[in-house]
C-alpha cells in the first residue's frame, strides 16, 4: 500500500464511522504562542477539546502535517522524521476508550482496511501513579479483542501519558499500538515497546483525554471526556510495506537515493548514512515549513531560525559527504513534486521555496569554510569552546548553536550552554532597545500624523489583499510622522496598473469617510468574522478588533482616526523587494 492509499482509506474509514473529515491546518499554530510548530493532529483542536463546540460537531477525523523539533536528535534512526503526517480521529465529548480501541483493531487488522497480522500487535497502557489510576479499562477492552496478556505492556507516565508540547492543557492516558517486526531481533530479555531497539515499531496512539493540566501542575477533570489519536502515516506505511526504516518508504527513499547518487559513493559507511538521513530529513521538513502561507524564511529567531538551523545542518552535512552547492534544489523539487497534489500551498509557494534555499546555501557556503577554521583554531589555541566562542560563532560566521554543540560533542567537549544564553541575551536587550529607541511597540508615538498613517495601513493592507489576494500577509509595518512602510509575503512587486488599483481602493474608502470602530471580542471570534491577525495572540483573550465597515477589519490596539475623510490622498511613494519574496512598500498621505 503506498501513502496515498493510507491516507485515503483511513479517512474513509471515519467517514463510514461518522466523522466529518477536517483539512489539514498549518504548520504554524495560530492561536498557540507555546509552541513553534504544530506537533500533532490535536494541536490544532486544543480550544475544542477543552470544551468550545466545533463547527463540524463532535467526530473529527484528518491528516496533519507536523514537525517535531524535540526528535531532531533521533533523525537517522529507523522511525523518526522531523517532518511527518499524522492521520487522527477525534471524540469531543462523544466515544470513549471502548469505540476508539475496537475501531483502532479494527481498521489495523480487519482484511478489507489494513490487514495486519493480530498475532504481530502488542499494546500499552498507563500503569498509573500518585495523579491518576493505571488504565485497567483499556486492558480489557484489549483482552476482549484477543491480544493476549503478554502483548499488553503496562508503562510509567513517560511513556503512556499524552499531553501537548506546552506545559499546560488537554491531556491523559494513552494506548499505543506496535507492530512486531520480525526481520528486527529482540534486543534482549527487556525487549519492549517504546525500547527503542526497532522490533516493536509504534503506529497508533489512541490519547483518553479526561484532563486538564493547570499551569500550577495539578490535574483538573475536563467537563467532557475526549478521544485523540494520532497514526503516524510513514511509519504505518513502513510496516505495510514490510520496511524496517521510514526512509525506504516512497515519501522518502527518493530523497534518499538522489543525495546517494550526489555522493557518487558505491558503498557506504554508517556514518554516511546518517549524514545522508540528516540531510534527506532536515531538507524535507524546511521545504515543508516554508511551503505554509505565511511564508517563514531562514532568520535567527522562532521559526525562521528552525529553518535556518534545518537548511544549515544539511549543508554541512552535504559538506562533510563531499557534495557541492546546489544539492537542496534538486531536493527541494521532489519533496515539492511528493506533495503539492496533497497540500495546494506547496504548489502556491514553490518559487519562494527555491528562492530562499538558494540564497541560504550560498550565503551559509561562504562562511561554513571560515566558521570550521575558527572552530578548529579555537579548540588548538584554549583546548576547549566555550559558550561565548560558541556565540562567536553564530553571530560572526552563522554557525547554528546546535552545530556548534554536535561538532564540540564530537571532540567530547560539551559547551557551556548558560553561557552562551546569557550572552545571546545580553546581545538580544541592546538590540531591543535600539529599537524601541526609535519605535515605541511599532508607532513612534500617538501624533495625528502618526494615527493617520496608521489607518492608512489598515487600508493598504485591504486593498493589497483585494487585489493580488488573500495570501498578503503583513510581515512588518514602521510608520513616521512622513510616511508608512508596510512589509508582505509576495513574489513580486506590483505592477504599475495594481498600484493604481490599490491607490483607487484605499481613496474611494478614504471619499466615502467610513467611520472607524473599536469592538473588543475574544479571539476566536475575532479570526471567526475574518479579523487579520498578524502578531501572536493567546487563545481565549479578549482583543481589540478595528473595522473600516466591510472593507478593513483588523485585530490592533490603536489609535486609528474616527473616520476615513481626514486622511486626505493616498500615495503609494515607492516599492522594493527586500529579499526573497517579501515587498516593501512605502506610502504617504498629502
Ligand atoms: N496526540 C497524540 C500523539 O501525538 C495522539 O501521539
Amino acid at each position: 500500500m503506498l501513502a496515498i492509499e493510507l491516507r485515503k482509506k483511513y479517512l474513509a474509514f471515519f467517514r463510514q464511522k461518522k466523522h466529518a473529515i477536517m483539512s489539514s491546518a498549518s504548520l504554524l499554530p495560530e492561536n498557540d504562542p507555546t509552541v513553534l510548530f504544530t506537533t500533532a493532529g490535536m494541536h490544532p483542536l486544543v480550544p475544542y477539546l477543552l470544551g468550545q463546540p466545533h463547527p463540524q460537531g463532535k467526530r473529527l477525523a484528518n491528516c496533519q502535517k507536523c514537525i517535531r523539533t524535540t526528535d531532531i536528535d533521533e533523525v537517522g534512526d529507523p522511525t523518526h522524521l522531523t517532518f511527518f503526517e499524522m492521520l487522527g480521529n477525534w471524540s469531543l465529548g462523544d466515544y470513549w476508550k471502548e469505540e476508539a480501541i475496537t475501531w483502532s483493531y479494527e481498521f489495523l487488522t480487519s482484511k478489507k482496511w489494513l490487514g495486519f497480522n493480530p498475532e504481530k500487535l502488542s499494546v500499552t497502557v498507563f500503569e498509573g501513579d500518585d495523579n491518576a489510576p493505571r488504565d485497567d479499562e483499556s486492558v480489557k477492552i484489549w483482552m476482549t479483542l484477543n491480544i493476549p496478556e503478554e502483548r499488553i505492556f503496562a508503562l510509567p507516565r513517560e511513556d503512556n501519558w499524552w499531553g501537548p508540547a506546552g506545559a499546560t492543557g488537554p491531556c491523559g492516558p494513552c494506548t499505543e499500538m506496535f507492530i512486531e517486526v520480525d526481520t528486527v531481533p529482540k534486543c534482549g530479555a527487556n525487549c519492549r515497546p517504546g525500547c527503542g531497539c526497532g522490533h516493536y515499531f509504534e503506529v497508533w496512539n489512541d490519547v483518553f483525554m479526561q484532563y486538564n493540566k493547570m499551569a500550577d501542575g495539578t490535574y483538573e477533570l475536563l467537563e467532557k471526556k475526549n478521544v485523540d489519536t494520532g497514526m503516524g502515516l510513514e511509519r504505518t506505511i513502513a510496516m505495510l510495506q514490510g520496511k524496517s526504516t521510514i526512509y525506504e518508504i516512497e515519501l522518502v527513499a527518493p530523497l534518499v537515493e538522489k543525495v546517494i547518487e550526489f555522493t557518487g559513493e558505491e558503498s557506504l559507511t554508517d556514518e554516511d548514512i546518517r549524514l545522508i538521513r540528516t540531510i534527506v530529513d532536515h531538507v524535507r521538513s524546511a521545504v515543508m515549513i516554508m511551503a505554509d502561507d505565511r511564508r517563514i524564511s531562514p532568520s535567527n529567531v522562532e521559526q525562521g531560525y528552525i529553518v535556518r538551523r534545518l537548511l544549515r545542518k544539511s549543508i554541512h552535512s552535504a559538506d562533510r559527504l563531499g557534495i557541492q552547492q546546489g544539492f537542496m534544489k534538486d531536493l527541494a523539487q521532489i519533496v515539492i513534486e511528493m506533495y503539492r497534489s496533497v497540500y495546494d500551498e506547496v504548489e502556491r509557494n514553490r518559487d519562494f521555496i527555491m528562492q530562499n534555499l538558494e540564497a541560504e546555501e550560498a550565503k551559509f557556503r561562504k562562511t561554513l569554510g571560515k566558521a570550521l577554521r575558527k572552530f578548529d583554531r579555537i579548540l588548538n589555541e584554549t583546548g576547549t569552546i566555550t559558550g561565548s566562542d560558541a556565540f562567536l560563532l553564530f553571530t560572526s560566521f552563522g554557525l547554528p548553536l546546535e552545530m556548534t554543540r554536535d561538532l564540540a560533542e564530537e571532540k567530547g567537549i560539551k559547551i557551556d550552554m548558560k553561557e552562551f544564553r546569557k550572552e545571546f541575551e545580553q546581545h538580544r536587550a541592546i538590540s531591543r532597545t535600539a529599537t524601541e529607541g526609535k519605535f515605541k511597540g511599532g508607532l513612534a508615538d500617538h501624533s495625528e500624523e502618526i494615527t493617520k498613517l496608521h489607518t492608512a495601513t489598515h487600508l493598504l493592507q485591504a486593498a493589497l489583499r483585494k487585489v493580488l489576494g488573500d495570501r498578503v500577509s503583513q510581515t512588518g509595518s514602521n510608520i513616521t510622522k512622513e510616511r508608512l512602510r508596510f512589509d508582505f509575503a509576495f513574489d513580486r512587486k506590483l505592477t504599475p496598473e495594481e498600484v493604481q488599483q490599490v491607490e483607487d481602493l484605499v481613496n474611494n474608502v478614504i471619499a466615502g469617510n467610513m467611520e472607524i470602530t473599536q469592538t473588543f471580542m475574544m479571539f476566536d471570534e475575532a479570526i471567526s468574522q475574518g479579523a487579520l491577525a498578524f502578531f501572536k495572540e493567546t487563545y481565549g483573550k479578549t482583543v481589540s478588533v478595528y473595522r473600516a465597515g466591510d472593507f478593513s477589519v483588523e485585530l490592533c490596539g490603536g489609535p486609528h482616526v474616527e473616520h476615513t475623510g481626514v486622511l486626505g490622498h493616498f500615495k503609494i511613494a515607492k516599492q522594493k523587494k527586500i529579499g526573497a519574496g517579501i515587498i516593501r512598500i512605502r506610502a504617504i498621505l498629502d
